[in-house]
């Protein structure tokens, strides 16, 4: 009995018979041969049915094939020069394993909403292949780079009794009779593991009641979030760029293809290598004054400040020392210029914008009591996160990275919605 291969694993097989499982992708005629394109997850092949070499059945069988109608087909690997694997494969046997029903998805254009209604299907089209392999590459990245440098994954609840990052964006639920929340932030909860492990991160779902419809707000999105004890802001904006430059560099050496068939241009990429330039909020505000950007100081920079301010350099950039009036209540003051929080964005290049917000946190008891109290969070809720500050305070900082806003700038996508398998936004639960 033939071999079953993945089509990836396909130069093995030069000459021999093997068997594939997959769908139908594209089928063309001429004469009595028939050229079957077809898939099985990790790559496209083109089979041939030549009418000589398989029986009557067969060959009357090919011919009723429709588009993502699933098969099984056993026959000969030969190199083909002008196929872009470099191999096809002459079909001896085929086998239907359901015969498709007309595909919504042709080769016409779909508006994206017809598109998105589909997403489903629209999954096993190639662009969107592509773009969720650089996905899964991002966050193996990432996952890599934290575990090579001795992080413990320590992770963090979904369901949560307060707010890490402003009121206004909760999404409630009922827990039982009373109120919880599900998480917009991993980050109080990897405080807590900092002081247990020294050094720690978090990656899961994140949800935030936006009610911004643009193309980088998602309700539900990823974030994988470090956190380290006696750790500085310089020392987590160091870890930052060198992380985010990880994660590229590993997307360039192993999603090669995915990023052709984008037409990504690599160049833009390969020169992300740190250090990264980092300026203060106040040249940032200079930048949008000499761009002429209408913008009020003291203000947090919007879409397009953002947009700006990343055109004026290759590297992503990191803005610190924004406002401590516009920053979450955790974020530690300069002691130096208290008006300023100790915090960070790194933007990416090419108008993409934030991609990681992170800050040293403050470490102080009564400090941080009185930021709590100062917007009006629940102090109750909050106890078990002022006793980290109670038994054995230390300086510590660290970052959350945006997946899906990653994805769009490495893969050179416009719209974060096609950067996650099921995008939850403003207008969408389904599928
Ligand atoms: O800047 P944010 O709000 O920072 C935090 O949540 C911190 N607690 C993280 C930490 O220090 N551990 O969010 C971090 C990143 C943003 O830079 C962005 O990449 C992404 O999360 N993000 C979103 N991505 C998609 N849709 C949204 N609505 C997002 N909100 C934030
Ligand atoms: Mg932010």
């Amino acid at each position: 009995m033939a071999e079953k291969v993945r089509i990836a694993d396909i130069h093995k097989y030069e000459g021999q018979e093997v068997t594939i499982r997959g769908w139908l992708y594209n089928m063309r005629s001429s004469g009595k041969l028939r050229f079957l394109l077809v898939r099985d997850g990790s790559e496209t092949i083109q089979c041939v049915v030549f009418k000589k070499d398989v029986s009557e059945a067969t060959f009357a069988d090919t011919d009723q094939l429709t588009q993502e109608s699933s098969i099984v087909l056993t026959g000969v690997v030969s190199a083909d020069e002008r196929s872009p694997l470099g191999y096809e494969i002459q079909v001896k046997t085929l086998q239907i394993v359901q015969l498709a029903d007309e595909y919504p998805i042709s080769k016409k254009e779909h508006g994206v909403d017809f598109l998105m209604d589909h997403r489903h299907l629209w999954l096993r089209s190639s662009k969107q292949h592509a773009i969720l392999r650089i996905r899964h590459e991002i966050i193996r990245a990432a996952q890599e780079y934290f575990n090579k440098e001795d992080f413990i994954l320590v992770d963090s609840p979904v369901f949560t009794p307060n707010a890490a990052e402003g009121t206004t964006t909760l999404f409630e639920t009922d827990y039982f009779g009373s109120k919880a929340y599900l998480t917009q932030s991993g980050q109080l909860y990897a405080e807590a593991g900092a002081m247990a492990f020294g050094k720690v991160y978090c990656y899961g779902p994140t949800f935030r009641a936006e009610k911004s419809k643009t193309r980088r707000h998602l309700t539900e999105f990823w974030m994988i979030e470090p956190e380290a004890a006696f750790f500085d802001l310089d020392d987590d904006m160091q870890l930052a760029e060198e992380f985010v430059s990880h994660i590229v560099q590993s997307v360039l050496k192993n999603r090669q293809p995915e990023l052709q068939t984008l037409e990504r241009d690599t160049s833009k990429l390969e020169c992300i290598k740190p250090p990264f330039p980092k300026i203060h909020y106040e040249e940032a505000v200079d930048i949008l004054k000499k761009n002429h950007i209408e913008f009020r100081h003291g203000d947090d920079f919007g879409g397009t400040d953002e947009t700006v301010i990343s055109e004026q350099f290759d590297q992503p950039v990191i803005v610190h020392h924004y406002p401590a009036a516009i920053k979450a209540f955790y974020m530690k003051r300069d002691p130096q210029e208290p008006q300023y929080a100790l915090a960070m964005d790194m933007l990416a290049p090419e108008g993409y914008g934030e991609i990681i917000g992170g800050s040293q946190r403050e470490d102080d008891y009564e400090t941080l009591l009185q930021r709590i109290r100062e917007h009006n969070l629940p102090e109750d809720a909050f106890a078990w996160y002022l006793d980290l500050r109670k038994y054995g305070s230390v300086p510590h900082s660290g970052f959350g990275l945006g997946i899906e806003r990653t994805v769009a700038w490495i893969a050179g996508i416009q719209h974060i919605r096609e950067t996650i398998p099921f995008p939850r936004t403003l207008q969408r639960l389904n599928p």
